[in-house]
């Protein structure tokens, strides 16, 4: 029987009406209502309207131009568009003039916000505050979905190590768990607790390793072990697929000589076998086509063939499977069960997200919510949380009296605040350093910017070094511009850029106090800079509100409280340095740098152990490392027990003191170290956190749990467990400080 465009609607209509019964097992959470639905349209499919639905399709412009493709089914997901009157006609020619009538997904990187811009996910990292970072992807939806963008190509989940990727900004920095913790936040936040017209299907990428990118120069090969992904890279995604994640993307690079969208083993083998992934795989931006340049298939034919194979659901811009698949089929490479798998897993994503019921947006509607004062509010207390205070010899916070100078390329650049990827934010809405600060202190800031952006050069900082000296304080905001990282922007070199650093020393020799502000899509190598400041603070790229964030912590009215997510190197050479590296052989003992190795030193005279003669072993700030305008103690820091078995739990209480002046919150964090394993282990890895807010002179018992099960790893056997033996436990502010406590796994 040949199904109407109405019959079908009907059945689509009666079928959602049931469509909220019971859950099934698959990850992402559908009903056996929404899996009948999708065998009755799948069963109304021809093979062509089937490779349609698996086409993702760029459509900025004229709706026009994509108009005869959505009439014939060809089209399964548009990105780039965000236009409310624009989508709605997409979505009408999908649903009125289609022969089956079923809507797009329409797809954007909304990565840090939509319009209201909140810190980039680096800095988001820094709070160490999961529950903030999913209020901030809740509105991130709110405001997207409002204008009908259903699905966002976030979070992204690569574990970078190397600070000259320009893409670790848009991740959580070095750590597994961080990073799964953050993952699980931004999903909830993206999808909401129910799905309904504001659930912005989150997209977890880059599967797998991109972040390995060998020297840190994008799309470059990887070269990771099974078990490396396993212990290190895969975890916050299947953290993320747990959480209910509804769509995963593959990524550009190969890993020691697999693209991994042509990758069965991580794509088929281990998201769909091992963690039974039903939501829907997509390819990066012509991921597939690259495969050619790969060299790894012979032309696009070929990589569809391999990208289907693999277990690929969605084509982004490559066209392959829309030109291939139905040869592919005929010949017998592709086998026909491969595409209905790839088709249910769309439909499935379509229709959990209500896209049948509610295709279109009100577009009236949708202008209210961006920028909403509650979005703004919260993207002011995520940059204010996500701010690091490196250094302070006492001069923060200002507290408000004397005249201040503000200069820098970053105390009045709006656009530049906002940081990478983002392509909705506006600049007339941001709020910058400057203008903050002049609201918060009028009358009393005098700005003047010394250099224009980041990259200038000047010889002389006549005009700055004279309005310093009639200034009490200098407040100088420095850092990189927006387009200094993100998606293919790397760099060699991580010193302050332009003339900043000379900037700085000029501002230091007037003798008057000088405070840094550094906004930034990567953990700059400042240690030459830090003796020109009297005080650092480093915020990554913080979004629309940061003046007001900055202006507040600066000033006193709030307090730092963000930590490194990411070890920040002293010099570029150290790279890659990271805090849950494996013991050596050799440690670092504290032997002989370069001044004090004696002439004609003999061969072996230094030690032998593992560090640079230049800088040593150590970086200039360790992950998890950040300060307050209070001070924090640990005492009394003691286990339940001794000995736990491996279902266990362990029960950490320690006695928290705020010992300073000031109201202040601490992000406590908690190491562990397998002493003994069958393979070498990290010389600590986190296990959890937790923001502990007290006020001045308080103290407080705080318990935590950490399961031993948290503890396994993937061993010599392939199998993922704990090993029973020795371990020890720190609690403290930071990765590198803290007494080991000790306990016994049996
Ligand atoms: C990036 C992805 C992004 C996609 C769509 C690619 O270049 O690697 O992260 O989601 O473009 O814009």
């Amino acid at each position: 029987m040949k199904i109407t465009k109405n019959l079908y609607l009907m059945a689509a209509a009666v079928l959602a009406l049931v469509s909220c019964g019971q859950k099934q097992a698959g990850t992402v959470g559908a009903s056996s209502e929404v899996e009948s639905r999708i065998e009755h349209i799948l069963g109304q499919m021809t093979l062509a309207e089937k490779i349609g639905q698996m086409n993702q399709v760029s459509a900025g412009g004229e709706v026009s131009n994509y108009a005869e493709a959505i009439r014939k089914g060809q089209v399964g997901s548009i990105l780039n568009e965000v236009d409310p009157v624009k989508l709605n006609e997409f979505q009408r020619l999908a649903v009125e003039e289609s022969r089956l009538g079923i809507p797009l997904l329409v797809g954007r990187d909304v990565i840090h916000g939509f319009h209201t811009i909140f810190p980039i996910p680096l800095g988001l990292a820094a709070t160490f505050d999961p529950a903030l970072v999913e209020e901030g992807a809740r509105i991130a939806a709110v405001e997207a979905t409002a204008q009908g963008v259903r699905w966002t190509f976030s979070p992204m989940l690569d574990i970078a190590r190397d600070p000259r990727w320009g893409r670790i900004a848009e991740g959580s920095g070095e750590d597994t768990y961080l990073d799964a913790r953050m993952a699980e936040a931004m999903v909830h936040g993206y999808q909401g607790e129910v799905l309904d017209t504001t659930s912005m299907a989150a997209c977890v990428k880059h599967f797998v390793g991109y972040g390995a990118a060998e020297g840190g120069r994008d799309y470059n090969s990887t070269f990771l072990t099974e078990r490396q992904l396993r212990n290190f890279y895969l975890p916050p995604f299947e953290a993320a697929i747990k959480a209910g994640a509804m769509t995963l993307m593959t990524s550009f690079n190969d890993n020691d000589g697999v693209p991994s969208t042509g990758n069965a083993f991580v794509v088929k083998d281990i998201l769909r076998g091992e963690w039974g992934f039903d939501g829907l795989v997509v390819t990066d931006w012509d991921s597939m086509g690259e495969m050619i340049d790969h060299g790894f298939g012979a032309d696009r034919k070929d990589v569809a063939e391999k990208a289907i194979n693999a277990g690929v659901d969605m084509d982004m811009m490559t066209y392959g499977f829309l030109s291939h698949l139905e040869e592919l089929v005929k010949e017998g490479a592709v086998k026909q069960s491969a595409i209905d798998q790839a088709v249910r897993n769309i439909l499935r994503i379509k229709i959990m997200l209500g896209l049948f019921e509610h295709p279109y947006v009100d577009v009236e509607a949708a202008k209210a919510v961006q920028y909403a004062p509650e979005h703004l509010a919260a993207a002011r207390k995520t940059a204010e949380e996500s701010a690091i205070l490196l250094k302070n010899d006492g001069i923060l916070p200002l507290r408000g009296k004397g005249r201040i100078l503000v200069t820098g390329p970053m105390a009045d650049a709006p656009w530049d605040q906002l940081g990478t990827w983002c392509f909705d934010g506006q600049k007339e809405h941001t709020v910058t350093p400057l203008k903050a600060l002049q609201e918060r202190f009028p009358g009393q800031v005098t700005y003047v910017p010394g250099l224009r952006f980041s990259r200038e050069k000047r010889e002389s900082f006549a005009d700055v070094v004279s309005a310093a000296r009639s200034a009490d304080v200098v407040l100088a905001f420095l850092g990189e511009e927006a387009i200094l990282s993100g998606e293919a922007h790397c760099l060699a070199d991580l010193n302050l850029i332009g003339s900043q650093s000379e900037l700085l020393a000029a501002l230091k020799a007037t003798g008057k106090p000088v405070v840094a502000t550094i906004l930034a899509g990567r953990p700059l190598t400042i240690e030459r800079d830090l003796p020109n400041c009297n005080a650092v603070l480093y915020s990554f790229h913080p979004g629309t509100m940061g003046g007001p964030a900055l202006a507040s912590l600066l000033s006193g009215d709030a307090n730092p409280s963000g930590k490194t997510p990411i070890t920040f190197l002293r010099t570029v050479g150290q790279a890659p340095l990271y805090y849950n590296h494996n013991m050596t052989g050799r440690p670092y003992r504290g032997e002989k740098l370069l001044a004090d190795i004696d002439l004609e030193a003999g061969q072996t005279s230094l030690g032998n152990t593992s560090y640079y003669l230049d800088y040593g072993a150590y970086p200039l700030f360790p992950f998890g490392y950040g300060l307050s305008y209070t001070t924090f103690e640990y005492s009394n820091a003691s286990l339940d027990k001794k000995e736990y078995g491996v279902e266990d739990t362990i029960t950490l209480s320690f006695t928290l003191s705020n010992t300073g002046e000031y109201k202040g919150t601490e992000v406590v964090q908690v190491y562990v170290r397998d002493l003994v394993g069958t393979l070498t282990r990290p010389v600590k890895e986190l296990k959890a956190f937790e923001r502990v807010e007290l006020a001045s002179g308080e103290s407080r018992t705080v318990t935590l749990q950490i399961p031993v099960q948290s503890l396994a790893f993937w061993g010599l056997d392939g199998v993922k467990k704990v090993e029973p033996g020795d371990f020890q436990l720190w609690v403290a502010g930071d990765s590198a400080t803290g007494e080991a406590l000790s306990f016994k796994v049996l």
